[in-house]
């Protein structure tokens, strides 16, 4: 029986090296000689066959997307509903797979692309179509249980520290007559894991960021003020970052945009110059505030050289499981030991992933809930090591990411449109 083609889809908010993930998966198909398409906008793509053959894609173009930030055949927000509900776009979905002869369906997200995989080679046995899923790790917000890191985190996490150090460095120089307090906001949805990477940016006492406001702790005003109030006045200045994903003691956002996307989440941005107004008009002290927001999710030319590995490596690993025939898991990475910083991975089941969320744990967390403790260090750094810088042409001063010819794969099946099922 022939081992079937491939299929590629990218699922959720985008990173610095999702398209390195891609680069594995299509030329680790290539030296197996298996036919690659991806997904055009991830499973949307899928259930409207809108299907990019891979197999011409230019060799060049395909190693320069290791390096390229962004997703380079698109991707969603596009929760499917239980197999019920939307037993439609399941069948759908089977059937596109068998009218391009796909064995190996590889979905590249986080917790929620996890439960959809899952559902995916629920359906696929029960329709009785021989199909290897396998979930692919990625998400800036580093929140996946089970495995030790997320591709996309390391290189969010070192545009994050680099970012709150040189901004220190502006506002240590500016403070005397100038700006006191500088605001930072991150992303990280539910979890403090990129607010607690800024924590990097400094090592000794008094280094910056001087409070770091973690979703896993409550936002006491108060407590918040008072350590401003006494930064500023034993340092001179004080660098803040707030996570996103701060809440109050009732459990509620600070930053509430007050739409949700696709998945249910609420759309939140905005705590940081919140956070700004509210020392302004208490403390009297003046701010500069900067959301870097799709910035540090997107900032390949500051990622992580151990971030771009564990990219790839999850790419490479993924097709070698699902040409194994392995089915319902997702290559883990597992860290073997920090000094030195080693790490291999292994395959684990979607069940442990999907839907889960994993919080920065408290023993990451200082006692006074505004720093990082020494063993978060210990985690954190092995994670932003190394530059993979991409590389630059030298007329325009521009890194040059890839700029790929992609051609959809012809149709075979009626057109099916998605807001009708
Ligand atoms: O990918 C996760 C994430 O980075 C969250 O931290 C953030 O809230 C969200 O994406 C925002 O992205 P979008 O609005 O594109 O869905």
């Amino acid at each position: 029986m022939s081992q079937g083609n491939l299929l590629y889809a990218q699922s959720g908010g985008v990173t610095a090296v999702i398209n390195a993930t891609a680069c594995a998966v299509i030329q680790t198909c290539r030296r197996r000689k298996v036919g690659v398409f991806a997904a055009r906008n991830g499973i949307i793509g899928a259930l409207r066959e809108e299907l990019f053959d891979l197999s011409g894609l230019e060799a060049a173009g395909t190693a320069a997307l290791r390096h390229t930030p962004g997703g380079a055949f698109g991707s969603c927000r596009f929760k499917l509903k239980s197999l019920d509900a939307d037993r439609a776009h399941y069948e759908r979905l089977i059937a596109v797979l068998r009218a391009h002869d796909i064995r190996h369906f590889l979905y590249n997200g986080g917790n929620d692309s996890a439960d959809t995989s899952l559902k995916i080679a629920q359906i696929a046995r029960a329709l009785r179509f021989p199909l290897n899923v396998i979930g692919v790790p990625k998400t800036v917000d580093n929140d996946l249980p089970v495995t030790d890191s997320c591709p996309g985190f390391g290189s969010v996490a070192k545009y994050t520290a680099v970012s709150v150090l040189e901004a220190s460095l502006d506002v240590a120089a500016m403070h005397e007559s100038s700006t006191k307090v500088f605001v930072m906001e991150v992303m990280g949805r539910h979890a403090g894991w990129i607010a607690a990477a800024a924590g990097l940016a400094g090592t000794r006492a008094d280094d910056p960021p001087h409070v770091i406001l973690f979703p896993e702790i409550a936002f006491d005003e108060a407590a918040f003020l008072a350590r401003v109030k006494a930064t500023v006045e034993r340092v001179g200045w004080c660098t803040v970052v707030v996570s996103e994903g701060v809440k109050n003691a009732d459990g509620r956002f600070l930053a509430e945009a007050g739409t949700t996307d696709a998945f249910g989440h609420a759309q939140l941005g905005g705590v940081g110059p919140f956070i700004a107004q509210l020392v302004k008009t208490r403390l009297g002290y003046k701010f500069h505030w900067a959301v870097p927001d799709y910035l540090q999710r997107s900032a390949r030319h500051i990622a992580s050289k151990v971030d771009a590995e564990q990219a790839f490596a999850v790419g490479k690993a993924a097709v070698e499981y699902a040409l194994a025939g392995r089915n319902g898991v997702m290559p883990a990475i597992k860290r073997v030991s920090s000094t030195p910083f080693k790490w291999k991975l292994v395959p684990v089941p979607l069940t442990t992933i999907a839907n889960v969320e994993k919080k920065l744990p408290r023993s990451y967390i200082t006692a006074d809930g505004f720093g990082i403790t020494p063993a978060a260090r210990r985690y954190f750094e092995p994670l932003i090591r190394g530059e993979d810088t991409p590389p630059y042409n030298a007329k325009s001063g521009l890194p040059e990411y890839a700029t790929l010819k992609l051609k959809l794969a012809r149709k075979k099946l009626p057109a099916y449109r998605i807001a009708d099922k």
